[in-house]
């Protein structure tokens, strides 16, 4: 998938993404202090929505992309090794990116994450439409059993839903 190449000439996302702004609201709306709420947001994209409005409201975002056309804090692939330290974020974010990534460094994702802290995904399911998936190369869109291993060790805390 040539990343450069889809944003530039590609409608991208310009709003937040509902279903993760309600959870935002329900985990750490309460927060005493939202700047030490950190969140890693994964393939922020190229209006960067997610990191943008989190911002906004306070929240601590580190935004992650490998396109140099991508609003991003770190130009890099999220498959780098030594990218961030251990227990680092509060919570990661997955919106769209990592289904489209082979090999999602999940086992990583999981020791960046402070304990208790939270891995949010948004993914298409093998029953997802498959038109808007059109020219976006490799896309992930696994059944139960596969989002089961790929998520192996999220599996004891996992909360799924559809959207
Ligand atoms: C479908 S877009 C989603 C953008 C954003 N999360 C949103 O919801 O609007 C996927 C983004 O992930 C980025 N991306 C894909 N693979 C990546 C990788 N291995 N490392 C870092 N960024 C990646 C792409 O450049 C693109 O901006």
């Amino acid at each position: 998938m040539n990343w450069p190449l889809h944003l530039a000439t590609n409608r991208q996302a310009i709003w937040p993404s509902e279903p993760l702004m309600r959870f935002i609201g329900r985990t750490y709306g309460n927060a005493p202090d939202r700047s030490k709420v950190r969140f890693l947001d994964i393939g922020s994209g190229k209006h960067a929505p997610n990191t943008h409005a989190l911002t906004l409201m306070g929240y601590d975002v580190i935004a992650i992309d490998f396109a140099p056309g991508a609003l991003a804090h770190e130009r890099a692939d999220i498959r780098a090794s030594m990218l961030f330290e251990p227990e680092t974020f509060d919570c990661v974010l997955d919106i769209n990116t990592l289904c489209h990534v082979p090999d999602p460094p999940i086992a990583e994702i999981h020791k960046w994450l402070k304990p208790g802290g939270k891995f949010y995904s948004i993914a298409p399911h093998i029953n997802t439409s498959r038109g808007h998936l059109e020219g976006k190369g490799y896309c992930r869109c696994a059944a139960w059993h596969g989002i089961q291993q790929l998520l192996a060790p999220f599996w004891d805390n996992l909360v799924s839903g559809f959207i």
